[in-house]
Order: structure tokens, then sequence, then C-alpha cells
């Protein structure tokens, strides 16, 4: 594992896009998995500024997202699709085929699921995937717990993630309990992964990460198992 420690958000999300600008010159056709969350806003906007001032173009570019709530319509304003295109998607030269989200209002989540993985492949695979972390170490939204080769499926959130999501919502009852997300499994084999965390809350599972064991109750361990990640943090994360 890499570990690059910056000293803000602006550097650290700086030396992201320069990993995903690369990829995407070298491959215009390559697939990036995305993420949400406050921590990729930052790679995000200067995603956007390559797009606005290099003329990088994205046109080419596949994309798949890691998770979504079940039960909220693409419109509502925390489904992580509609995050995605006010954050990203609506402001490069993406196209709208080429964009991959778990659709959380699915009548069959499982065929879904399966649907999702099958995508996947038949594009080659995940070039680079972006991940966060939760405070309990979760990545995407496999919870401690989840198995190492679990394929992307619908999964129902812990206590404290849904407390912690939601900031984003008028009441915490609002907070879907269940989600799709891709598995471990499917984010091990993306061939490279860039994670990035900031703040002190972050600490502990950055910890866990780069000093323990690995082990299914700290989920973002199994990184571990991986050639080739990056880990991009700010002091606060890594202190
Ligand atoms: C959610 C998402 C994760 C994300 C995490 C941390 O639970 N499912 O993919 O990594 O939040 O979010 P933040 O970056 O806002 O701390």
């Amino acid at each position: 594992m890499k570990i690059l420690i910056k000293n803000n958000d602006e550097k650290m999300s700086k030396e992201a896009a320069k990993i995903i600008i690369n990829q995407i010159n070298i491959k215009s056709n390559s697939v990036i998995g995305f993420a949400t969350g406050g921590t990729p806003l930052g790679l995000y906007k200067e995603l956007i500024i390559a797009y606005n001032e290099d003329n990088l173009d994205f046109t080419q570019m596949i994309t798949f997202n890691l998770d979504e709530y079940v039960g909220l319509p693409k419109s509502h304003e925390q489904s992580y699709n509609k995050f995605m295109w006010d954050n990203l998607f609506n402001h490069i030269n993406v196209k709208k085929e080429n964009v991959n989200i778990p659709d959380g209002m699915v009548s069959d989540p499982e065929g879904f699921c399966k649907e999702y993985e099958k995508k996947i492949e038949e594009v080659g695979g995940i070039d680079i995937q972006i991940l966060g972390i939760g405070r309990n170490g979760h990545i995407a939204f496999n919870e401690p717990g989840s198995e190492f080769d679990s394929r992307t499926r619908v999964v129902r959130l812990t206590e404290e993630t849904i407390k912690d999501n939601s900031i984003f919502f008028e009441d915490i009852h609002d907070v879907p309990t269940k989600a799709i997300t891709m598995g471990l499994g499917t984010i091990m084999e993306a061939r490279k992964i860039i994670l990035l965390a900031r703040g002190n809350n972050k600490s502990d599972a950055i910890n866990k990460l780069l000093n323990g064991l690995v082990t299914k109750e700290a989920p973002a361990t199994v990184l571990k198992n991986h050639k080739n990640v990056t880990i991009i943090i700010d002091k606060e994360a890594a202190e």
C-alpha cells in the first residue's frame, strides 16, 4: 500500500485527481469506480476543472458507482444518483449511457445486482476504484462482518452508519436502513484502488487499516491483500 499524507483537503484532492486524469489520458475509455460522501468532493471539483480548463475528454469514460440507498428515487435530494450528477457528471462531458449507479428502487434487487456485476465484467473490469471510508471501517456500504468475497448485493446498514448519515436527512428516521452496495470481492477486483480519508474522526479506521490485522470486523483491512492501493489522507486522519 502506498500512503500519502497531505496537508489539506485541496492537496489530497489534487493528488487523487492527478491519478484519475493520467488514467483517462492513457486510456480514454477507462472504467472508473466512483464514490459518494463528502471526502471525494474536492477530487470531483478538480476533475471538473480539468474538463473546463484542460479540455479533458470524458466521452469514452465508463463509470460504476459503489452504492445507493434502497428506497430513494433518483430524484431524491439524498440519493447517491443525484449526488453524482450534481457534483460531477452534469459538469463534464460523460455520456449518460456510460454512467452506472445502483438503482435503489428496482423491483428485483437481486437480479439487478447480478446484472450490475455482469456489466462490470463486460467492460473488462474497473481500472481505478475511488473509495472513502466509514468511521467503522466500512468501504462502500460493506459494514463490519461483510465477507471478503462478497459481491454486489442488498445490505442492512448499521446503527452507527445510519447515525453518521442522518446529518444529511431531516430526521434520523428518514435515513434508509438498506442499501445496494458493490461487494468487497467486487471492489478487490479493481486494478487500482485509491482510498481517501480526512479528519480525525477517521483516524481510528485508518489506524486499523494501516496497523491492524486483516479482519472482517474492519472491512477496509481487506485492501491489505490488494496489489495496487494508494491511500491519500490528511494530517488529522493520519494522527
Ligand atoms: C457512506 C458511503 C461510503 C463513504 C462513507 C464516508 O457511508 N457509503 O462510500 O465512504 O459514507 O463518507 P464521508 O466521505 O462523507 O465521510
